[in-house]
């Protein structure tokens, strides 16, 4: 996923519309540079997903009634098999409560269209990939030396680099994560809600809920050839998440939103190494949306490619305060916004710094001005009023110390 396309790009001092860039030229006087978004997805888009026709360890035919206990046994019982795949016949799977995937365990339908699971309402998530066992440890904070540490770079300076050892995850804290269960996967069905929850007022707990939650710490896992219709906010990824591809999903908003108190998220991105390719949100003009946002302090790179919406008041953008490292490239969306929300939402204020947008078609493109502001964020100098963004928190630095040490320039 090497990018190399016209594009539209201005935290970095670049020609606009330059034809070819050279990226690994494309930096500032400063040292900042453009994210290495090859990064993002399963595996860091490194393999391919595994096979959609392997074998199938458990296969289930539609019965009446709620499914739920019957498909959450056969997936927990594959899981405690050692994983693999739990195959859904064609027919309607109607659910009651959420079902949660465990590690190397992967949910299959016989086809958009032909295996259907329905919910009543959306007061839990309805399936859910992977369950963290054990606590992070956070180490001791280490000074940063260095008095600028520009974008993108691989390399810090630190007061003290004992306690720092080779595969660490290093925050500004040394930290251990807890086991991330990884090769989960959903694909190859369709999910809906009825009675719709499509563009209910967003306070509304027995709507809010998503199709598809990834928890903290899964990791290279994926969501595949999904038809959904009927949610309002429809797949969640949380903080530290990391190395996701979510792939030929389409959602489908069948009600008018409630203007009310702000818009769903079709796709809510705080992991890291995410990758959103070949998505569509359908619906009418005024069921609205943001189709695809980073939340508060999100660290990159996450990018989304060839995403469309349907809707003319869609938008893909940033959106919480601070993320760091969003591609946006070949879409087709009403609006693309990189902006500051200023005291919008909870003051969210600038919300990307490092963002790219390439072969946009969009009406409306709206892209950051205030190029200081943006390239010092590392430096943790620049905030804006009405922010309740606080400095010193986790964002800044979401590198493996082993990378670090081979000198090799990651994000
Ligand atoms: C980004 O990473 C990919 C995968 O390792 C590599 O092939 C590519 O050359 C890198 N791009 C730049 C501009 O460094
Ligand atoms: C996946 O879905 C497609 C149609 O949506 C179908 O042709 C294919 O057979 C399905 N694959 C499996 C393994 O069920
Ligand atoms: C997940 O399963 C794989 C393969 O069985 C195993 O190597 C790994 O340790 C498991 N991870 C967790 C978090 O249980």
């Amino acid at each position: 996923m090497l990018v190399t396309s016209a594009f539209c790009f201005v935290t970095l001092v670049l020609p606009l519309h330059a034809t070819t860039i050279d990226y690994r030229k494309a930096w500032t006087t400063k040292g900042d540079k453009i994210p290495n978004f090859s990064f993002a997805g399963y595996h860091e888009s490194e393999s391919a997903l595994p096979s959609l026709s392997s074998s199938a360890k458990k296969t289930l035919s539609p019965g009446s009634g709620d499914q739920h206990a019957t498909i959450q046994a056969a997936l927990d019982e594959v899981f405690q098999d050692g994983g693999g795949v739990v195959a859904l016949k064609a027919g309607t799977f109607a659910l009651s409560s959420g079902l949660l995937i465990q590690n190397g365990t992967i949910l299959r339908g016989a086809g958009i269209g032909k295996t259907i699971l329905t919910v009543k309402d959306l007061s839990e998530d309805v399936v859910t990939l992977g369950k963290t066992s054990g606590k992070e440890k956070k180490g001791k904070s280490i000074k940063i030396t260095d008095d600028y540490v520009p974008a993108g770079t691989g390399t810090v300076h630190v007061a003290d680099a004992r306690g720092l050892s080779l595969g660490m995850e290093v925050y500004v804290t040394p930290y251990t994560p807890p086991t991330r269960p990884s090769e989960m996967g959903i694909e190859n069905l369709s999910m809906r809600v009825k009675p719709s929850c499509s563009g209910r007022v967003l306070g509304d707990k027995t709507c809010s809920s998503a199709a598809v939650r990834i928890p903290s710490w899964t990791t290279d896992s994926w969501v595949r050839n999904l038809d959904l219709t009927g949610f309002n906010n429809h797949i969640g990824l949380l903080e530290s998440a990391s190395r996701i591809t979510i792939t030929t999903v389409t959602m489908n908003r069948d009600g008018p939103t409630d203007n009310d108190k702000g818009y769903a998220l079709d796709i809510a991105i705080d992991g890291t190494q995410v990758l959103v390719h070949n998505v569509k949100t359908l619906g009418k003009k005024d069921a609205r949306s943001y189709s695809v946002a980073t939340q508060s302090l999100t660290p990159g790179p996450n990018a989304c490619i060839g995403y469309e919406a349907e809707q003319a008041v869609e938008s893909i953008e940033p959106h919480q305060r601070w993320a760091h490292g969003f591609l946006n490239e070949g879409s087709k969306v009403a609006a693309v916004l990189f902006r500051n929300r200023g005291g919008a939402g909870s003051g969210h204020g600038w919300t990307i710094n490092n963002g790219q947008s390439a072969s946009v078609a969009s009406d409306k493109f709206l892209s950051v001005k205030n190029t200081r502001c943006i390239l010092e964020l590392q430096r943790v100098l620049c905030r804006h009023a009405g922010s309740s963004w606080r400095a010193g928190t986790k964002l800044l630095l979401r590198l493996r110390w082993s990378k670090i040490q081979e000198g090799r320039r990651r994000d």
